[in-house]
């Protein structure tokens, strides 16, 4: 094949592999079209990785130190990926960000020192601006799939001066790219760099506390997209400047997307510095009388409603409850009750929490209904089981302005005839804070596990409890 052939067949499937990818993203913003959307970015990577394979560049080295890495990844990755629990998503998310960034970063660097005494200024500053997104990505996503295992400290750590030290050390890491663009044989600084990348990573995530770390995964991803965009330009390939762009233009969305759902400040976000929130048993608020009614109680009301709304959130995740749901909404559809689901955008720990479990337990996508959907609806609903969700249907988030959740559009369930709560005490969520809703005389809290509770609930309103008993 000659050399312009195989240039424009490389191109022709990288314009292949971008299409994939864009219709990718287009197909996972519906859970209904997720599966084809995933699929459609698997051939795309698929085509991508097999025109670079054909790449002269590439081909003149040979294929073998790629195949044994490529080996090596997928040994690693296939387990990885098939034992990871849904609840550990997040930081599983993070660790491949970590690496993707890692292997971008020393692309950068091995680009530099093969080529530095020949490089363009323009190369030359993005390359920099490359090595330090890279390094800054590897280390802040390490840090933050630490805090969500747990193996770091989940607790924020702030001191005085933080954000001085941020930027001093961003200022040296700007002032080194821009010494290197007029100077670029200054090698001795290429790791001096390094070091700062690698340093202001981990200074970016110390102060963020464990439970916001999602919406800096996404943030991180943008980065790291944007760093693989950067090295498109200094390699001259087409396929990693749109691809790194679509990465880093998607995460930065979900993050804003994030931020606007929980009522963050995405500048606090971007700078560090937030999510100090402490969590713990609820504070403060005028403590009321609380219902509490027993699972057959519970389970008499729901049998006799016409209509029940589920709302599910981070404690149905913990519980792993999803599938004795499913069970429980079979058990009331065969009573003639009709069930629907409330899915607030930030309900559980990651995007999508919801509807990826549900899905998972076979609900159907038109029974889920966005927040949006369902709100005007609330007042017509005759009970709502609120499944392990707190702060997404706190009213506090409507009127307290000294709450830390005010201002979050929250789901209206106190609008409903009756309200149930299943949790385990009561405990605050993740904002930390008392819920009003728990002391409305409309509720009643029925404590316990929720994936117990729920099957408890499935067992009455199926009446299998009375058979057995007979
Ligand atoms: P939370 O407000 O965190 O409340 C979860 C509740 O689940 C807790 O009050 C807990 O009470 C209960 N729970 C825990 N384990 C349970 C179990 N095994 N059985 C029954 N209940 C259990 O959850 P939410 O309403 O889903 O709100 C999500 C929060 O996370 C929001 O504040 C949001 O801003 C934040 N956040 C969300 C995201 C995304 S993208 N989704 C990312 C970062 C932060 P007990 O301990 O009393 O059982």
């Amino acid at each position: 094949m000659s050399d312009y052939i195989r240039q424009n067949f490389i191109d022709f499937a990288y314009l292949i592999a971008v299409m994939g990818f864009v219709l990718s993203l287009k197909w996972m913003t519906n859970a209904a079209t997720a599966r084809r959307g995933i699929f459609a970015g698997e051939i795309g990577f698929a085509i991508a990785i097999i025109a670079t394979l054909l790449d002269p560049a590439i081909t003149s080295t040979g294929w073998f130190l790629i195949i044994v890495a490529l080996a090596l990844g997928t040994l690693i990755g296939i387990p990885m990926g098939l034992r990871v629990p849904m609840t550990a998503m997040p930081e599983r998310i993070a660790l491949s960000h970590a690496f993707g960034a890692l292997a971008a970063g020393l692309v950068g660097l091995g680009h530099y020192f093969l080529n530095y005494h020949h490089i363009g200024k323009f190369a030359i500053a993005v390359l920099g601006v490359e090595i330090t997104l890279g390094c800054l990505v590897f280390t802040g996503s390490l840090m933050a799939s630490g805090k969500l295992h747990e193996m770091l400290p989940q607790r924020p750590i702030v001191f005085q001066g933080q954000n001085y030290l941020n930027f001093s050390v961003l200022g040296v890491a700007i002032i080194i790219i821009g010494v290197l663009t007029f100077n670029p044989t200054q090698v001795w600084l290429v790791p001096v760099l390094v070091v700062l990348g690698l340093l202001f990573g981990v200074l970016l995530i110390v102060p963020i506390g464990g439970a916001d770390m999602p919406t800096v995964i996404a943030l991180l991803n943008s980065y790291a997209g944007l760093s693989a965009s950067a090295l498109g330009f200094v390699l001259g390939n087409k396929l990693l400047i749109v691809a790194g762009a679509l990465d880093g233009t998607s995460g930065l969305i979900l993050a804003i997307i994030m931020c606007r759902a929980m009522n963050r400040s995405f500048r606090n976000v971007l700078f560090g510095a937030f999510g100090q929130l402490e969590e713990g048993v609820a504070e403060g608020g005028e403590a009321g009388n609380v219902r509490s009614a027993s699972t057959d109680e519970a389970a008499e009301i729901m049998k006799t409603a016409r209509s029940v709304v589920i709302v599910p959130g981070y404690g149905m995740a913990v519980a792993q409850a999803q599938h004795k749901v499913r069970e429980l909404a079979d058990a009331l559809e065969k009573e003639g009750v009709e069930v629907r689901y409330a899915i607030h955008p930030v309900a559980g720990r990651m995007p999508g929490h919801m509807n990826v479990l549900l899905a998972e337990a076979n609900v159907s996508y038109e029974k889920l209904l966005d927040m949006d959907e369902i709100n005007s609806d609330f007042p017509q609903v005759d009970v709502v089981l609120v499944l392990g969700a707190n702060d997404v249907v706190n009213p506090a988030a409507r009127h307290e302005k000294s709450s830390p959740i005010y201002g979050m559009p929250i789901l209206n369930v106190d609008q409903a005839q009756c309200v149930m709560v299943v949790k385990r005490s009561m405990r605050a969520g993740f904002a930390g804070i008392e819920n009003e809703l728990f002391f409305n005389p409309k509720t009643l809290m029925v404590f316990g596990d929720a994936k117990a509770v729920v099957s408890e609930l499935a067992i009455e309103v199926s009446g299998q409890r009375d058979a057995i008993s007979l």
